[in-house]
């Protein structure tokens, strides 16, 4: 890493985009410039970095010359069509959409468990999918000693997983629920205030899984370098602004217990924990709203396995942060 990188932001006026910003500034990411590109409906725009307002460009085929990382998190569609320019132009590319992430030679990285897989890169290393980040990163103290078979998670995902249009659509329609006024849903498939519904992506119909489902089974598996563990999840929109939670399952290969989970999970890095019976107060999303950590509670022996190795627990974590942008700048510090 050198001060005398050039980066570039793809997807800058995104919800994403805001806040790999401010991690590039909050961390002191070490840079000569930082060059903010979005569609043409944003260009001269600016954005704040650095004390000073920085004006978004429009992304072309050109915008790469002279940029040493590139973080993208514009959609599949932008880093399927300006990734490999990028990394043409002499760019490495961290990308936060699920174009790459499950190609054999493109990194899938957590810092915090598989920073090694970032040797030997081609170019392009991909951010993991937001769900699977927040559910994974606080298993693998646990997987590193005690191997975890199975996996269940299910999911309570905020709405700035969809964007910052969808965040803007949960305050919109709150308010007009509250005035009594009708509102007609732009971004996501259902009505979202005082609701939810199961996650916003296609399902398979050989599976009847919907695509964060299997991208959670699919990456959990490729991040853990464990092609063999089991994963059912159920992923679901809930109506909350930007961090996700997640209820956990799990079942070891050997017995495991709530003290023996507490005590692997008390100094790992990237996790909190937060499991205090006695007031009743364990991870919550308002609580891990703007944290780096990944709050972890309700740590509990799952009683529905007699052999005693299985495990139930909650977290909650900051899909902007650690799900997204906090992530893919971890990975270019590695870099
Ligand atoms: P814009 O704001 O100009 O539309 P979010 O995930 O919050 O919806 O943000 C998506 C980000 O990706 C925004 O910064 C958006 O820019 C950007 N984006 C969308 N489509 C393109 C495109 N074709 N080229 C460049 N940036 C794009």
């Amino acid at each position: 890493m050198s001060s005398q990188n050039v980066v570039a932001i793809v997807g800058a006026t995104g919800a994403v985009g805001v806040e790999l910003i401010r991690c590039l500034e909050e961390r002191n990411f070490p840079l000569a410039e930082l060059r903010l590109f979005a569609s043409a409906r944003s260009a001269g725009k600016t954005l704040p970095f650095r004390g000073a307002p920085l004006t978004v460009r429009e992304l072309t085929e050109g915008s790469f010359r002279g940029v040493n990382i590139a973080l993208f998190s514009a959609g599949a569609s932008t880093s399927r069509q300006f990734a490999p320019l990028a990394v043409r132009a002499g760019a490495t590319v961290v990308d936060n959409s699920s174009a790459f992430r499950m190609q054999a030679e493109v990194p899938l990285v957590v810092p915090e468990i598989n920073p090694q897989a970032l040797r030997g890169h081609k170019g392009i290393i991909a951010n993991p999918n937001c769900g699977a980040i927040i559910s994974i990163t606080p298993l693998w103290p646990i997987h590193k000693v005690n191997r975890i078979a199975r996996l269940i998670v299910s999911t309570y995902q905020s709405a700035s997983g969809a964007g910052a249009a969808a965040m803007e659509e949960l305050r919109e329609s709150t308010r007009a629920y509250l005035d009594g006024r009708e509102y007609a849903n732009k971004v996501l498939p259902h009505p979202y205030a005082f609701n939810l519904f199961s996650h916003n992506t296609r399902i398979d119909p050989a599976t009847g899984y919907n695509e964060e489902e299997t991208k959670i089974r699919e990456e959990a598996r490729k991040i853990f370098g464990d092609p063999d563990l089991r994963v059912a999840a159920t992923c679901i929109r809930v109506p909350v602004l930007r961090a996700h939670s997640v209820s956990i399952t799990f079942e070891c290969e050997q017995p495991i217990t709530p003290a023996q989970v507490r005590a692997l999970l008390e100094d790992a890095p990237g996790v909190k924990l937060v499991d205090d019976p006695e007031r009743n107060h364990f991870p919550m999303p308002r609580d891990a709203s703007g944290q780096d950590a990944i709050l972890v509670g309700r740590i509990r022996q799952d009683l529905s396995d007699p052999s005693g190795r299985s495990i139930a627990l909650f977290v909650s974590g900051d899909q902007l942060l650690k799900g997204a942008a906090l992530n893919a700048v971890q990975i270019a510090e590695l870099l």
